[in-house]
């Protein structure tokens, strides 16, 4: 399914469980200053480990100009009119890479533990349905990412590799990162799209 198609579904409202209550939409052009204070709101430690530096304003910038939904679909959790999760799905405009995705996943701190980051997992993983996708992956830093590592873990990743030393942690020691896949191809339908 097309992409644009797939995105039409947005935005819209889940409850959690808990009682706690989000609205899901791919982010926009309009969505920069949010964005950044959002990621102003995650600990330096947590923002280390992540793959870019989200808070050097041309980053969010270059995000926001380069946006192409083709090669990334990020989705956001609003909350109270600020942002306070961003799941992304990246994949490769190469076609032989084009069938895998790889999934970036960040809950405020004062959101976590209610089933937020699970649940943008699983719209990831509905998405990487819809967009015919076959496996999907997360590069988690061991020891590091243990919340995100659990996270992957109940959606049903698994650890498919370990990547030795392939990061420095904030002490400058070296760390593993660990490689979590899912396939989709088994589960037939493409979830609730
Ligand atoms: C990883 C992250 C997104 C999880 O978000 P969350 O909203 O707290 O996750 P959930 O509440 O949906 O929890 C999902 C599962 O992971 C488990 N989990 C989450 N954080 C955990 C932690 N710190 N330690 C152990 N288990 C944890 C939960 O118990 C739950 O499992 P369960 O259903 O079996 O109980 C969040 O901790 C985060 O933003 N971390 C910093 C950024 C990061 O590391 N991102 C990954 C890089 S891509």
């Amino acid at each position: 399914m097309d992409v644009n198609v797939v995105l039409q579904r947005y935005p819209f409202d889940v409850k959690l469980e808990d009682g706690s209550e989000f609205t899901f939409r791919p982010l926009a052009k309009d969505d920069k200053i949010m964005l950044a204070r959002f990621f102003q709101t995650i600990s330096e430690e947590d923002r280390f480990y992540l793959k870019e530096n989200v808070t050097a304003p041309e980053v969010i910038q270059g995000w926001i100009d380069n946006m192409d939904y083709d090669r990334a679909v990020p989705i956001i959790a609003i909350a109270g009119g600020q942002i306070v999760a961003d799941a992304t799905l990246h994949r490769s405009r190469a076609p032989a890479r084009r069938h895998v995705g790889e999934l970036r996943v960040v809950v405020h701190p004062d959101y976590r533990r209610v089933g937020l980051g699970a649940r943008l997992i699983q719209e990831l993983i509905d998405l990487g349905r819809a967009l015919e996708l076959e496996t999907l992956f997360f590069e988690l830093v061991d020891r590091r990412e243990m919340g995100a590592i659990h996270a992957a873990a109940t959606a049903g990743f698994e650890e498919v590799a370990v990547l030795r030393n392939r990061v420095k942690d904030v002490y400058g020691s070296l760390q593993d990162v660990v490689v979590m896949e899912r396939g989709l191809e088994s589960d037939g339908a493409y979830g609730h799209f």
